[in-house]
């Protein structure tokens, strides 16, 4: 049922981006030479996180980054989200340069944010309508009713969010970061129950 439920997100996700396959991009995202250091602080020293990473990840694929703690992964990602500063390389989201088309890059992507952030008294219609906001989606162009359908989170849509259970407010986050219609979604959990209520399909490209 859970299942079936992010399947139908899949396909909004996939409905929103059909205007865009004719020119959809080979690669979704291209890393080219990939360095991050984190400076030495009084209490740690300097810390190379990544050594040079050249990596790129087809369209339409489900792409899974694993590692042990402290591999990269969110260092990485955070790079790709802008709230981490690279230290050498490139990198190319739907290939848009994060240095120098940041703002397209960064619209290209939903990321779902490891940990539950959200206000437990807006309700998910107002949490969606509020981060399309930030994003600046026009009303004309909300489907913020069509993405909590899909999420099977309709008739919760003008619950609290406190009212939601554990696994409801999970999907909910992957609602979030689909209100802007990215063509690539990240999900970042490191919890089981978000990898098996997204089946894998929520990492997928439009491309399907
Ligand atoms: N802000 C930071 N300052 C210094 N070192 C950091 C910072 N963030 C991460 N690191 C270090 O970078 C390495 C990679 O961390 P991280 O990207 O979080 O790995 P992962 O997500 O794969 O567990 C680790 O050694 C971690 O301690
Ligand atoms: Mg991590």
């Amino acid at each position: 049922m859970r299942d079936s439920s992010i399947g139908g997100a899949a396909e909004v996700f996939q409905g929103a981006c059909m205007s865009e396959r004719a020119k959809m991009p080979e690669i979704a995202i291209e890393a080219r030479g990939l360095r991050k250091v984190y400076a030495a602080a009084p209490r740690s020293p300097e810390k190379v996180a990544l050594k040079g990473i050249d990596l790129k990840i087809p369209t339409g694929s489900i792409f899974g980054l694993l590692g042990p703690n402290g591999a990269g992964k969110s260092t990485f990602i955070n790079i790709l989200a802008g709230l981490v500063n690279k230290t050498e390389g490139e990198v190319l989201i739907w290939e848009k340069n994060i240095d120098t088309h940041s703002r397209e890059a960064r619209a290209a992507l939903g990321v779902v944010p490891q940990e539950i952030n959200m206000d437990p008294f807006f309700t998910p219609m107002e949490t969606l309508e509020l981060m399309a906001g930030f994003y600046g989606v026009p009303k004309s162009e909300r489907r913020s009713d069509e993405i909590l359908d899909a999420l099977g989170l309709g008739d919760k849509k003008q619950a609290y969010v406190r009212q939601l259970s554990g696994g409801m407010k999970r999907r909910l986050m992957v609602a979030k970061a689909m209100v802007h219609a990215p063509p690539i979604l990240i999900p970042t959990s490191r919890r089981r129950a978000l990898m098996s209520s997204c089946g894998g399909r929520c990492g997928n490209t439009c491309g399907g």
